[in-house]
């Protein structure tokens, strides 16, 4: 089924496929009820039914509370060395947006470490997504002390894969480290095209898998099934850049770099396309 164009309260139902439509039925509606709807007693006709979850728990199964509270504060405390390392390379990345970009979505936006590098800027409205809601309080404060306006800054609980934005309705898109933790990287690159402005930029930073046949590939797909455990869905080997490269985009822009404070997730692919 065509993920988007979905209205919101579309997004957040069950979705129906009785033969060939589709129903959107709210989380609360009587079965029984709904059940009556659809089938004909006068004809005895049994449609072809089909039911998904809505798309939120479909592509990021629900986690314990106290799961995702946890990773957003792990997320807030341990990053910090890390961040203070990247800091130059997104200081630069960052920059290409100056006057530029009025409406950024970020996709996978965490705690919102990004969001002093571009959204300092009054003018500047930002849109950030991620599937777990208990990032939205960190990510609100990072908006504030970054300088923007409350009005400035929506949260958003939502997947990259299906982005509740309409097509061609945002400047620039922003995502760091956030393909290694989708569920399908293909997908969320499609979603940032189809949101995307023509003309308007991919911004990423992006850890990706050691080369083949090196110790760190080798030690990075022993530990992958423990990391994605850990830290929420993460996974160490996947080929990112290729994807990125592969995905359409114009005017591609991609460098690799180690970081020490990264450790066994290196190497990181950084840079900026165009749609
Ligand atoms: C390693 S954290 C990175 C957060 C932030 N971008 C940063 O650079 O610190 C990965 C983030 O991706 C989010 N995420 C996981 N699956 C996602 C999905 N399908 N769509 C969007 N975000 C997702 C997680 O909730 C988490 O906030």
């Amino acid at each position: 089924m065509a993920q988007k164009n979905l209205r919101k309260e579309q997004r957040n139902c069950w979705h129906v496929l009785v033969e060939d439509s589709v129903h959107f039925v709210a989380e609360g509606t009587l079965w029984k009820q709904y059940w009556e709807q659809v089938f004909c007693p006068s004809t005895l006709h049994l449609p072809r039914i089909e039911i998904q979850l809505p798309i939120i728990p479909r592509i990021h199964p629900p986690r314990p509370e106290w799961y995702e509270e946890f990773y957003a504060l792990a997320l807030d405390k341990t990053m910090i060395s890390y961040e203070a390392e990247i800091a130059g390379y997104k200081s630069q990345l960052f920059s290409n947006l100056r006057g530029k970009a009025d409406k950024i979505l970020e996709i996978g936006v965490g705690t919102g470490p990004n969001l002093k590098y571009y959204a300092n800027d009054p003018g500047i409205h930002v849109f950030g997504i991620d599937p777990n809601s208990k990032m939205k309080k960190y990510a609100v404060a990072a908006a504030e002390a970054a300088g923007l306006p409350p009005s400035n800054f929506k949260f958003m609980q939502a997947v990259a894969e299906a982005l509740p934005l309409n097509d061609a309705s945002v400047d620039a898109v922003v995502g760091t480290l956030v393909l290694c933790s989708v569920k399908d990287v293909d997908l969320t690159l499609q979603e940032v095209r189809r949101v995307l402005k023509p003309g308007g930029f991919y911004v990423f930073v992006e850890h990706v898998a050691a080369k083949d046949g090196t110790i760190l590939r080798f030690v990075q797909g022993v530990l992958d099934p423990l990391q994605q455990t850990v830290a929420d869905g993460c996974h160490l080997t996947r080929n990112t850049g290729n994807c990125i490269a592969k995905a359409g985009f114009l005017d591609l822009d991609i460098n690799q770099v180690v970081l020490s404070t990264a450790s066994l997730v290196n190497p990181h692919v950084y840079g900026i396309a165009h749609k």
